[in-house]
């Protein structure tokens, strides 16, 4: 049975008077009787009377407590709802905030701090970075190095080039002395020549073959994309074909440009000039790099080249230290012919003791 008739059931049977015989009792008694019985007839309506107050006391506080309840799952909606509200809210100074900074940042503003900042970090480097003194020996070394360097290169200066081949071929540990002193002594000059002289090559065609006498290291080799041949004294690496390049062991004729970079040493510069001849096709181009101190009178030196066999067709002699020049080859004159043709000198480029 549910609650709620359980309920009404007790209620009328707390209502019904007892059905009492009152046979065969005094009046006295029969009074006092009916007082008790009207009195709890009377005790009775006030239970019922009590009985619904209650129910509807329950009723209202089973109202209350589904409001309170509904109140409750409202306060928790409004809690999360109000929690939410909140991380938006921090989400929104954040924004804020970063809207602000970024006003405020001024990226041109930036950059040109940035780049003084790089600025002067480059100055402190350069001046912090002394360097350390070098000891007694050191500096008796480096001394000996240059003055070294000075007595080789004097020596291709002025030496027939068969004679500075024997020299290095007895004593090719000189040959890399010479070296180390020129490649220091490049670093000293505002620009390199070879790099002039790459350039103008680059330009031109790729089937062209091209013969460097007197390559050093043979960076031409190394920088352009045609067929270049190099020879020097002493083969300092794989690509280097060591001879005299009076001699080159290059077929005639085969050439397309023959380049002398800073490499006419020697008292013999006749030689390698019909040697340079001997191997150029006809057209081919003689380019020429030498330190301008070299030339006695320039115009001299190019109506010369005419009796070798060449005409010149460009010149660059606006360079401070260097002058350049390309020459067309116009015959071919026989090396055997050298001693019949006006000698060609030059002077020698002697460094200074620093
Ligand atoms: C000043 S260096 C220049 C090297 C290279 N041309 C450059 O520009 O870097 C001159 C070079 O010519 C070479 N040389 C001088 N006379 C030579 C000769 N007769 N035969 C071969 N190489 C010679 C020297 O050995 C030296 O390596």
């Amino acid at each position: 049975m549910s609650k709620k008739r359980k309920g009404k059931n007790e209620q009328k049977q707390m209502s019904k008077p007892k059905q009492t015989n009152l046979k065969g009792v005094n009046k006295h008694e029969k009074t006092k009787f009916k007082h008790t019985a009207k009195q709890s007839k009377i005790k009775n309506k006030q239970n019922i009377k009590n009985n619904v107050l209650s129910n509807s006391k329950s009723k209202q506080n089973i109202k209350d407590n589904v409001m309170s309840k509904s109140k409750n799952k409202n306060n928790i909606k409004g809690n999360a709802a109000s929690k939410a509200n909140s991380k938006q809210n921090i989400k929104d100074v954040k924004i804020t905030k970063k809207d602000k900074l970024l006003k405020r940042l001024n990226v041109n503003r930036l950059s040109s701090m940035l780049q003084e900042k790089e600025k002067t970090t480059d100055e402190m480097k350069k001046k912090k970075v002394p360097e350390a003194p070098l000891s007694l020996r050191e500096r008796m070394m480096a001394k000996l190095k240059a003055s070294r360097f000075r007595y080789l290169n004097e020596q291709l200066y002025n030496s027939e080039s068969s004679q500075s081949k024997k020299y290095f071929e007895e004593d090719p540990d000189a040959f890399y002395a010479y070296h180390e002193g020129y490649k220091q002594q490049v670093d000293r000059w505002p620009m390199n020549p070879l790099d002039v002289i790459i350039e103008s090559i680059k330009k031109m065609p790729k089937e062209h073959v091209i013969a460097d006498f007197g390559c050093g290291e043979a960076k031409l080799a190394d920088s352009v994309p045609q067929t270049v041949h190099s020879f020097d004294l002493v083969a300092v690496n794989d690509k280097v074909k060591a001879c005299d390049m009076a001699n080159t062991p290059l077929l005639t004729g085969r050439v397309n440009v023959a380049v002398f970079c800073l490499s006419l040493m020697g008292t013999n510069l006749g030689d390698y000039l019909l040697e340079a001849n001997r191997v150029l096709a006809k057209d081919g181009i003689l380019k020429i790099a030498e330190v301008e101190s070299r030339f006695e009178k320039i115009d001299d030196f190019v109506k010369l080249m005419t009796s070798y066999g060449f005409v010149n067709t460009w010149k660059d002699l606006s360079n401070n230290i260097f002058y350049f020049m390309d020459f067309k080859k116009t015959k071919d004159v026989l090396k055997k012919d050298v001693k019949k043709l006006p000698a060609l000198t030059l002077r020698p480029c002697l460094y200074k003791k620093r």
